[in-house]
């Protein structure tokens, strides 16, 4: 599955792989990862129809539990097969920032070695885009253990993306 968004947002926003909903309507982050996300874009100011949404690994992949398809891990070889696709929709809509959601997609663009826990929310050098920071998927904040961790996390996502949000040009 491909991203989706304006050919020349200013903002693309990079997941892991599309989920059960995303693979069945053919659209990335339409499922709770998506409402999460739509939710505090809107609370960060920032219009969802301005930003390119898209995953470092295009395909769903998951094991079945039950009547449930359940979200696995991409190998790093499944990674490196989807690049191509990604560095061309970066190529083609050129984005001035660049936000990784979760540790596969800031792994994938920032190498390996990228710590999501000591970088996240800090902007890093990168050819790939002027603005480029990485930050936590909203899948996570989904599986917070209660509902003030979730809060406090949701507050923390927006914050992130308010501080790329504001340093557009
Ligand atoms: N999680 C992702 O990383 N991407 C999607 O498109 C949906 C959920």
């Amino acid at each position: 599955m491909f991203g989706e968004g304006p050919r020349r947002a200013r903002i693309m926003l990079v997941g892991e792989q599309p989920g059960d909903q995303e693979d069945l309507t053919g659209h990335p982050f339409v499922g709770p990862a998506g409402r999460l996300l739509d939710q505090a874009l809107a609370e960060a100011g920032v219009d969802r129809q301005d930003v390119y949404v898209t995953n470092v690994v295009k395909h769903f992949k998951w094991e079945p539990r039950g009547k449930r398809r359940i979200h696995k891990k991409p190998r790093a070889s499944e990674i490196a097969a989807c690049r191509p696709w990604l560095d061309t929709e970066i190529a083609l809509v050129r984005p001035e920032a660049i936000v990784c959601l979760g540790a596969t997609a800031a792994q994938a663009l920032l190498g390996r070695s990228f710590r999501l826990t000591a970088h996240r929310g800090l902007f890093v050098d990168s050819a790939l885009a002027p603005l480029v920071l990485a930050t936590v998927h909203p899948s996570a904040i989904l599986r917070a253990p209660d509902a003030e961790t979730r809060h406090r996390e949701t507050a923390r996502f927006v914050d992130d993306l308010r501080l790329v949000a504001g340093r557009l040009s």
